[in-house]
C-alpha cells in the first residue's frame, strides 16, 4: 500500500536577490536538496533541525503551497506535484496547515465563526445546520467554548487562538495535517494541552501529521517517526525512540546534546548509547 504522503527527492531553489545582471545569471540558493520521506495515515512524522535547515520549505513543498524545483509529491499514490486548478483545490482540502503564530494566520476582523468555516466556503462544502452550528461543533471539538463563536481573535489567548487554527484546519476533513512550529510560540503548559489535543484528534480522525518543531522535547511527545534535517538535507530518519536513544548521525547527536529541556531519563539513555554508535 502506498504511503499517505510521499516526498521523493524534493529540491527547492530560490533565486538570490540582486545577483542577476546583463552578463551574470541569477545565482540560486538551494533551500531543500533531495529530501525524501514517507508519512503513513495515523502517524506523526516530525521534521527537526536548526533554523534555516529547510523544514518549512519542505513542508510547503509537500503541501503544494509552493512549487518544487524538482522531485515529486504523492498523496495516497497520486502524483500531486504539478496539479493545478480544481485538482489543486482538492489537494488543499486534503492537506491542511497550522502555522506558528496563530494571530497572524487569523483575520483579526473576522469572527471565529467566519474564520473556522472559511475553508468550507472556499471549498464549496455543505454546512449541515448552517455555518454557526458547524463552527460551534468544531469549537467544541478543539476544547473551546462554543458560546464564543461571535468573538474576534484578539479576544482569545495564544493557546485558544491556536485551537481556532486547528478547528479551521479540521473543518474540511484533512487527510494530512501539517503543523509548522504550531506550538512553538506557546507556554510549556499550553503546548502540552495542544499536543494532547492533536493526538486525540489524530486518534479520532486518523490523519497523518507532518509536525515541524525545533524543540526536541515537544517532538518526543508527539512523533511516531523523526526526520532530522540540516542544510537542506535529511541526514537521519527513523522511529522516534531509535533517533532519540540511538542517534546514528553526528548532527543528530549534536542536536540532542544541545537541548536544554530534555528529560533526564532521555539524557541518561543517550549517554548510555553514545559510545555504542558508529560514525
Ligand atoms: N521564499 C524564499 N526566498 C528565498 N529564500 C528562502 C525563501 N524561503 C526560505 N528561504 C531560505 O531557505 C532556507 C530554509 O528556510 P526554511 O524556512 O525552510 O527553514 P526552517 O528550517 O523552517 O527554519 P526555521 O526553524 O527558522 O523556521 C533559509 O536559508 C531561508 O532563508
Ligand atoms: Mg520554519
Amino acid at each position: 500500500m502506498s504511503p499517505l504522503l510521499e516526498a521523493t527527492d524534493l529540491v527547492k531553489e530560490f533565486p538570490v536577490a540582486g545577483t542577476a545582471g546583463l552578463f551574470t545569471p541569477a545565482r540560486k540558493f538551494t533551500a531543500v536538496e533531495k529530501v525524501s520521506f514517507e508519512l503513513q495515515a495515523g502517524q506523526t512524522l516530525a521534521l527537526v533541525g536548526e533554523s534555516g535547515s529547510g523544514k518549512s520549505t519542505t513542508a510547503r513543498l509537500a503541501a503544494r503551497l509552493i512549487d518544487v524545483t524538482s522531485g515529486t509529491v504523492h498523496l495516497d499514490g497520486q502524483d500531486i506535484t504539478a496539479l493545478q486548478g480544481a485538482d489543486l483545490i482538492e489537494v488543499r482540502r486534503q492537506v491542511q496547515v497550522v502555522f506558528q503564530d496563530p494571530f497572524s494566520s487569523l483575520n483579526p476582523r473576522h469572527t471565529v465563526e467566519r474564520i473556522i468555516t472559511a475553508p468550507l466556503r472556499y471549498q464549496k462544502r455543505p454546512m449541515p445546520g448552517g455555518a454557526r452550528t458547524v463552527a460551534r461543533g468544531l469549537m467544541e471539538r478543539v476544547g473551546l467554548n462554543p458560546d464564543h463563536v461571535d468573538r474576534y481573535p484578539a479576544q482569545f489567548s495564544g493557546g485558544q487562538a491556536q485551537r481556532i487554527g486547528i478547528a479551521r484546519a479540521l473543518a474540511v476533513g484533512p487527510r494530512v495535517l501539517v503543523c509548522d512550529e504550531a506550538v512553538s510560540a506557546l507556554d510549556v503548559s499550553v503546548q502540552a494541552a495542544i499536543i494532547n489535543l492533536l493526538r486525540e484528534l489524530q486518534r479520532e480522525e486518523g490523519f497523518g501529521c507532518l509536525f515541524i518543531a525545533h524543540d526536541l522535547a515537544v517532538v518526543r511527545q508527539i512523533a511516531t517517526r523523526v526526520a532530522v534535517m540540516t542544510a537542506g538535507r535529511v541526514v537521519e530518519t527513523g522511529e522516534r525512540d531509535e533517533v532519540f536513544d540511538r542517534p546514528q548521525h553526528e548532527y543528530t547527536r549534536k542536536l540532542l546534546a544541545a537541548v536544554p529541556r530534555i528529560r533526564p531519563e532521555w539524557e541518561a539513555a543517550r549517554r548510555r548509547n553514545a559510545g555504542k554508535v558508529n560514525v
